[in-house]
């Protein structure tokens, strides 16, 4: 059979795809491995609870049900849930924005593919734009969202080195490259994979970046503040005409409900809702149904700061101590400072395999972890050892599989550096 062109990158290798059937296949063969790899977030009882407790109510209250699986909400997404997004935003915030200034996705993923062609891509005169990612590693999901080839220039980092092994990724200024070819600027703050947060201070270079170049300022915050808050630092949370904010109600606890959340001056606000008709008609209304409740009452922000994030910090310590135990001293490992996020991210440096026989190695093990090569859009020419010397592992999974998976990287490490 013959695929267009467009077709054909989907028939081929893709880093999220493989990602997404490893998870998938995690799942059902047996024995399970121990799944380090994926984005799934933990299984929180209590955020689980409110979340039971409020279906309950949808379901006895007398045609409540009915009508959330029964009507298509209009592209923008629920009036009602938009509305009290809107509230909470100015009430934690003060930012000056209304309904008008949000939409509702078919998770943050779909924002992403709208957004980054929105902004980059063939223009009129027949010029093109790429999306800069001004610290990488960055997120794999956004890696194939481009629907022109070469849509990604990413920037190197700098690489601060910390005591107790811990190490943190800068923005390198004197290495960006600002000029007419870049449509927005866009990066994940907490970042997957590393657990970075980017830095008040470089969040302010980069707005004032964006604002000279007069382009959008592109802040994922499917991890971040107020909600699910998985920060373990300070960071202020910005927002103004110039910046578009994408947020998700996934690593809240709903990912199967795909939910994502888009802030952004109007204009852009409608040109999404008009794509959301076009691709999907309508983002679906369960998600929004479940937590407009927790919005409506602020209850979110509550319980990301005082369920969601201590659980998830409190495993990321765990983890962490873990790790320098059973490395050993003379093995050449580096762990991202964590600062937020679901992830570890593990730098051996002069690793001599790399990092994806590394994954290969574990996976038959029966452990499976993210060789880290694919977390970097946009920099596929550079040849940066780094490149292939990391791996992302994921603590969000029960303490039992965290805990064994890390025994079995750190034996295998032990090996390959032996
Ligand atoms: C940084 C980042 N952005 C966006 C997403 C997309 O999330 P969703 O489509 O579930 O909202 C993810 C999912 O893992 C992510 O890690």
């Amino acid at each position: 059979m013959k695929f267009s062109d467009f077709g054909k990158r989907f028939a081929g290798e893709i880093g999220i795809g493989e990602l997404m059937d490893d998870l998938g296949d995690a799942l059902v063969s047996d024995p399970a491995p121990l799944m380090l790899g994926g984005g799934n977030p933990a299984h929180i009882a209590e955020v689980q609870a409110l979340f039971r407790s409020r279906m309950k109510d949808i379901l006895s209250s007398a045609g409540e049900f009915e009508r959330v699986i029964g009507n298509y909400d209009t592209p923008q997404g629920a009036k009602a849930f938009v509305g009290a997004l809107a509230d909470l935003f100015r009430d934690e915030f003060g930012w000056s924005i209304g309904p008008e200034n949000i939409a509702l996705t078919n998770g943050s993923q779909n924002a992403f593919f709208s957004l980054f062609n929105l902004f980059a891509g063939k223009f009129e005169g027949g010029h093109s734009k790429q999306i800069l990612l001004p610290l990488a590693p960055e997120y794999i999901g956004y890696s194939e969202v481009g629907l022109e080839p070469n849509f990604f220039q990413a920037n190197r980092p700098e690489i601060e080195l910390l005591d107790d092994r811990l190490f943190k990724y800068r923005v390198d200024f004197d290495r960006l490259k600002m000029n007419d070819s870049i449509g927005a600027i866009c990066f994940s703050r907490p970042t997957n994979p590393t657990g970075n947060v980017v830095t008040d201070d470089e969040v302010s270079r980069l707005r004032e970046i964006a604002n000279a170049q007069g382009i959008p300022l592109i802040i994922d915050n499917a991890y971040g503040t107020p909600f699910p808050n998985i920060i373990y630092t300070e960071a202020q949370p910005v927002w103004d005409e110039n910046i578009v904010l994408c947020l998700s109600l996934s690593k809240f606890g709903l990912p199967s409900l795909r939910t994502g959340i888009v802030i952004a001056r109007e204009e852009i606000i409608q040109v999404i809702s008009r794509m959301t008709s076009v691709f999907s008609l309508a983002p679906g209304s369960l998600g929004p149904a479940l937590a407009l409740d927790l919005v409506k009452s602020g209850e979110i922000t509550r319980v990301s700061n005082e369920t969601v994030k201590p659980f998830y910090e409190e495993k990321a310590n765990r983890a962490v101590a873990q790790l320098r135990r059973e490395m050993g001293d003379h093995i050449p490992m580096r762990i991202h400072k964590p600062e937020g996020a679901l992830f570890l991210w593990l730098w051996f440096e002069g690793l001599p395999i790399s990092s994806q026989e590394l994954y290969q190695r574990l996976k038959k093990k029966g452990v499976l972890v993210v060789s880290g090569h694919y977390f970097f859009p946009g920099m596929e020419e550079d040849n940066w050892d780094h490149k292939n010397q990391c791996i992302r592992v994921t603590y969000a999974q029960d303490e039992a599989v965290v805990k064994q998976g890390i025994s079995l990287i750190a034996e295998e490490i032990r090996k390959v550096f032996a």
